[in-house]
């Protein structure tokens, strides 16, 4: 291409599939500057034409837009910078990626005494070649079941504190260490509070060192020292939907006691694994959001910045009919996002997949009535979807981050 890069080339490819598939029609800016705005009420989204990448969008209001990947072989039908239609979208739409599991310890920790690094170092080494920025997840998954097996069944001795600490901070220094100023970002610790009672989980780790709180908090000052230039981040699935008050109030707790104890965690991680309540959405929304601003705005009172780390939507109680399933999800993908857009602290936003062919979501919840899961902003054939017209929408309703 003459005077024209490939990045650019693509981004222009995804506006045209955009303008073939768009019309067009208004949208609402929310917020200011100065803290979240009174109450919007819920915008319908609806399409437009943009030739812009959705980076591109973010970054004119001094954000940022990205996804998940994944290492795979070349050419495997995976979410990966291996699969060129995949890596198309990364390469249009993004400027931060995150590893989905290549970087959790039972990925990259096989055993007490050894590391692999083979699969994150590709990913890393891609991201770097395209000029794309890279979050790391996660220093620390705090649950069990999430943990390695040898972990859990390690013998932590007879003095389990200091070889408690040994293994977690040997983990952190580690990573920290091989990809330095390479990641600007870590979520270092991922879902440590228990929805059911807002308890904080604990992990045959977090036994040996004495508890979930020394564990925590052993994990940032670590994080902080090992990648001091590097933003701190809990990250947690709570959200607006009926059900989480608990969650919330547990992850309350644990951002209040980082802040007592002096603890070193600069950002909340707001997963954003959406679930639409019924057709309506904006029936849902209007009774959400009173709660969710509430929550945010203790979190962002507490002096904490604010990412939307791995947004979708499952789309539940929608009818099986795709024109409508995706105009119900864009609808309410669009009203989350003037909310959070509303908050200035809040600047990266990354989806947790570009597409809906590799989405975690059709393995992990599949829909009753056997219709393929829509949560992500491109469709199963690479195409985009209203959603990705709603986020295109939201940026640029957005207040703009100075
Ligand atoms: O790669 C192996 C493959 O070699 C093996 O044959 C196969 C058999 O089970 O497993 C494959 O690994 C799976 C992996 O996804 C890659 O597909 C794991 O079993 C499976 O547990 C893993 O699921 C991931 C899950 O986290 C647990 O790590 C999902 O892809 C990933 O989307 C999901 O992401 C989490 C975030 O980290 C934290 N927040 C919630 C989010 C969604 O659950």
């Amino acid at each position: 291409m003459s005077g024209i890069s490939r990045r650019e080339g693509l981004m222009i490819a995804a506006g045209m599939v955009l303008t073939a598939c768009a019309g067009s029609g208004p949208s609402s800016a929310t917020g200011t500057m100065t803290g979240p705005s009174p109450t919007p009420a819920p915008t319908p989204t609806s399409p437009t034409s943009p030739t812009a990448s959705l980076n591109s969008a973010a970054r004119a209001r001094g954000m940022r837009f990205g996804s998940t990947y994944a290492w795979s072989t070349p050419g495997a039908d995976r979410g990966s910078f291996a699969n060129p239609p995949y890596a198309a979208l990364l390469e249009a739409d993004c400027g931060i990626l995150v590893p989905e599991n290549e970087m959790k310890w039972q990925f990259l920790r096989p055993s007490a005494t050894a590391f692999d690094f083979t699969r994150p170092d590709a990913m890393i080494a891609y991201a770097e070649s395209k000029g794309l920025a890279v979050r790391g997840h996660n220093l620390l998954w705090h649950q069990p079941k999430w943990m390695p097996a040898w972990a859990e069944s390690h013998d932590y001795g007879p003095n389990p504190a200091i070889e408690g600490d040994r293994v977690l901070t040997e983990h952190i220094r580690t990573v920290c260490a091989r990809y330095g100023a390479k990641i600007g970002s870590y979520d270092v610790v991922n879902e440590a509070v228990n929805p059911a009672d807002a308890s904080l989980y604990e992990t045959a780790l977090s036994r040996a060192i004495g508890g979930a709180t020394a564990t925590l908090d052993l994990a940032f000052h670590t994080a902080r020292t090992a990648a001091p230039h590097a933003q701190l981040v809990y990250n947690d699935y709570m959200s607006w939907e009926p059900g989480n008050a608990n969650h919330r109030a547990g992850v309350l707790r644990l951002l209040e006691g980082f802040r007592t104890r002096g603890t070193p965690v600069d950002a909340l991680g707001v997963q954003s694994h959406l679930i639409t309540q019924r057709a309506d959405t904006a029936a849902s929304v209007s009774t959400q959001q009173a709660d969710w601003r509430r929550f945010l705005d203790q979190v962002v009172a507490m002096g904490y910045k604010l990412l939307i780390t791995e947004f979708d939507v499952r789309d539940n109680n929608l009818p099986a009919d795709i024109a409508a399933r995706d105009r119900a999800v864009a609808d309410y993908s669009r009203a989350y996002l003037d909310v959070m857009f509303a908050y200035p602290q809040l600047s990266d936003v990354l989806v947790w997949g570009m597409c809906d062919r590799y989405s975690w979501i059709e393995g992990f919840e599949p829909r009753s009535d056997g219709a393929k899961r829509r949560p992500c902003p491109y469709d199963s054939d690479f195409k985009p979807k209203p959603m990705r017209t709603a986020f295109a929408e939201a940026f640029a309703a957005a207040p703009a981050r100075t």
